[in-house]
């Protein structure tokens, strides 16, 4: 089981395709949506959370997966979640996007929710914790949490494009985000070809028509 936060930072839309993707692999699902990100999600997203299962209900309308019997959600103050105790042995745990509230408590062990708990369990159980931080441009503060909790152990996974696989469309890019988090998490994966198969299929060659 992996444990996937949602923060209020843009793009929602990352961790919501990354959920879908883990979904379709066969990984449960333990998932956790803040406050700020239902707000994120209605403006980005056009989507306003509804029913006991929000974010069911959010992938059922995307229809990117059918798997949601994997996916168990809980609310951001629920302390009774299995995500809150280092005894609930996920295998990780990923905030994606991760707002700088939420890294900067996930920093400092400022466990004052569900997800910043979780953060706090992944690191002092030694679990891999990948947060992928939206912000631009990042103040020496932003760059100072991020340091203390690469060092802490975790993995900082800015969302940024890569041309390389040559997008053609914002859905080419959500997907390549998605597939380094994929990567990371050792799931196996089709968003995006490695470098060297791009390469021997003539792909890095290929000349720019526009
Ligand atoms: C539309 C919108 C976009 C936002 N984008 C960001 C962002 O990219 N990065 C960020 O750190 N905060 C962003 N914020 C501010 C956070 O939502 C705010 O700091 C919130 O307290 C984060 O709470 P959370 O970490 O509990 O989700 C945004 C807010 C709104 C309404």
């Amino acid at each position: 089981m992996i444990a996937v936060a949602i923060t209020g930072a843009s793009g929602p839309v990352l961790g919501v395709r990354l959920i879908e993707e883990l979904l379709n692999s066969g990984e449960a699902v333990y998932a956790v949506v803040s406050e700020a990100a239902w707000s994120v999600i209605a403006h980005e997203l056009g989507y306003k959370r509804t029913g006991p299962a929000p974010l069911a209900a959010l992938l059922t309308k995307r229809k990117k997966t059918k798997k949601l019997k994997l996916l168990k959600e809980f609310a951001p103050g629920d302390f009774f979640s299995p995500l809150a105790s280092g005894s609930t042995p996920f295998k990780a745990m990923i905030i994606a996007p991760c707002s700088m509230k939420t890294l900067s408590a996930a920093a400092n062990g400022y466990s004052d929710s569900l997800i910043t708990r979780a953060c706090d369990v992944a690191l002092k159980e030694k679990r891999k914790l990948i947060l992928m931080p939206r912000e631009t441009p990042l103040s020496s503060i932003h760059l100072e949490n991020m340091l203390k909790l690469s060092r802490a152990g975790a993995v900082i996974l800015p969302p940024v494009m890569g041309f390389y696989s040559r997008p053609e469309k914002i859905d080419d890019l959500i997907d390549f985000v998605t597939g380094k988090a994929l990567s990371l998490l050792g799931i196996k994966h089709s968003l995006f070809e490695s470098w060297g198969k791009q390469v021997s299929r003539g792909a890095g060659t290929r000349k720019r028509t526009a």
